[in-house]
């Protein structure tokens, strides 16, 4: 963050100062006690279990400069009526005093933090990057990512989240964004917001806020996205794997491990990537990060040897590990929905060719009224691609089970369990060397457990 006096804080938050104005903040802005730095500012957030005042002479005492609070504390502090809102103030206010950075904000069902973090390290390549630790998407995450840029930032690469109409719209107050990414329209949340056609209004939101002068960046492949269009003030660029999508892979192939390969191919020119992530659907994110990095003034080359070198950042997103015995785990538990638990099969059957394949699912929350039919559908996915084994984990997934078993050609095993325990004994008595096992479930399932523990198995 750029240093601010708390009379400038007060002034953007609209609150009322409480010690003197002179004192300046220069750290970061936290909201965890234990993250305090000299010079930062403590947002005091009002939880379900605790109370930040409560922290507030604790922090002071450690260098925090101030305190950003809902009533005054001992001590130099700003107070405002909602400390939420004043978060996102305070962003936009320091946005508007950093003219030069460019804003990258992405949306879609799926794949956002994987794109975003591929964003950010393309785009490092034309100067200091900004962007948040895993998914920090939300009211509370966006301002505290954005108040992490200062003087030398270039780009600020954000996630932004929807769990309703309005919440990008939100978000894109806070920080406009110059380039925006609409990666998809899935079936994630769909449960709360009543269908995909809202999930498209609420994700167009996004581009909908791209001034004039800025870049919609539009999945080509992806009719609800690339009907945006219309949405948007900004410039249209598309990417995808149609033939019209601006920035497009051709020649896509996969290797054994299931990375990809493909030729780049933009108006300035095309090279070729060979991604380090896993799965098919890595292209979808890659493609998209092209096409913002083209639209933050890369070229194609540049571009194809920053994705070629691009690492996982965030964890338990396709993580393929190979124990000393030779069964390969896909560590895949980081989320679920539909779509992505899909990409991860086909992935899995890619990656598993003439070895045996074991998915362990767990559930995919937040599906509404169609939960127990999205369930069985994905049931129906692994009996058709011919998977070995489904451990179907927790009873929130057990449609899962039902869908497989009606699937009569299947010859796979379908083994049912409660918990991540039960799950990994199953799977200990079944495996084999040279298998190949993808573990992934909600956050809820925490099913990385199931992933860690075959992999105990293995240091033992
Ligand atoms: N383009 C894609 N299409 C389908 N699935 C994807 C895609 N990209 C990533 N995934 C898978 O989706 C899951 C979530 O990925 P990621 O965390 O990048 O998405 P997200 O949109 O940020 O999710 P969240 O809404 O939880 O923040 C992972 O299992 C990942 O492998
Ligand atoms: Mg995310």
């Amino acid at each position: 963050m750029i240093p601010l006096p708390l009379s400038t804080i007060a002034e953007i938050t609209g609150g009322t100062l409480h010690g003197p104005p002179d004192v300046v903040v220069s750290g970061p802005v936290v909201i965890d006690s234990r993250a305090v730095e000299p010079g930062a500012l403590f947002a005091a957030l009002q939880g379900k279990r605790a109370d930040g005042h409560d922290f507030a002479a604790g922090v002071l005492a450690a260098g925090a400069a101030a305190v950003l609070a809902q009533r005054p504390v001992e001590g130099p502090c700003v107070v405002v009526a909602d400390v939420r809102e004043a978060l996102g103030r305070l962003a936009r206010g320091l946005l508007e005093r950093l003219p030069d950075v460019t804003v990258v904000a992405v949306t879609g069902s799926a794949g956002k933090t994987s794109t975003k973090d591929l964003i950010a390290q393309v785009v490092s390549r034309a100067g200091p990057v900004v962007y948040p630790p895993g998914s920090f998407n939300n009211e509370i995450g966006l301002p505290l990512t954005v108040l992490r840029a200062d003087a030398r930032t270039r780009h600020l690469v954000l996630e932004m989240g929807a769990r309703g109409i309005g919440h990008i719209a939100y978000l894109t107050g806070i920080a406009r964004p110059d380039v925006g990414v609409v990666l998809n329209v899935g079936t994630a949340h769909v449960g709360e917001f009543g269908g995909r056609e809202n999930i498209a209004r609420a994700k167009g939101e996004l581009v909908e806020a791209v001034p004039p002068g800025g870049t919609a960046v539009l999945n080509a492949d992806d009719p609800l996205v690339a009907a945006m269009a219309s949405r948007t003030r900004g410039e249209v660029v598309t990417f995808g794997r149609s033939p019209d999508a601006l920035v497009r892979a051709e020649d896509e192939t996969l290797d054994e491990r299931g990375r990809a390969r493909f030729t780049l191919v933009a108006p300035e020119g095309a090279a070729p990537v060979a991604l380090r992530l896993h799965g098919s659907h890595a292209v979808q994110n890659a493609l998209a990060a092209a096409a913002a990095a083209r639209a933050a003034g890369l070229g194609p080359e540049v571009i194809a040897e920053a994705l070629s070198a691009a690492v996982p950042v965030s964890r338990w997103r396709m993580e393929v590990t190979e124990r000393a015995d030779g069964v390969t785990v896909v560590n895949d538990a980081y989320n679920a929905n539909p779509d992505s638990t899909r990409a991860a099969l086909d992935a899995l059957v890619h990656m598993a060719r003439g070895r045996r394949a074991y998915a362990v699912l767990g559930e995919m929350g937040e599906l509404g009224a169609v939960s127990v039919a999205e369930h069985a559908k994905i049931g129906q996915h692994v009996a058709r691609s011919g998977i070995a084994g489904l451990i179907v984990v927790g009873a929130n997934a057990a449609a899962m089970a039902e869908g497989a078993g009606q699937v009569a050609s299947w010859t796979g095993e379908c083994v049912q369990v409660d918990d991540v325990g039960a799950a990994v004994a199953a799977l200990s008595e079944r495996l084999a060397p040279r298998d190949v096992v993808l573990v992934k479930g909600s956050r809820v399932a925490g099913l990385e457990r199931v992933a860690e523990a075959l992999l105990a198995e293995d240091a033992r």
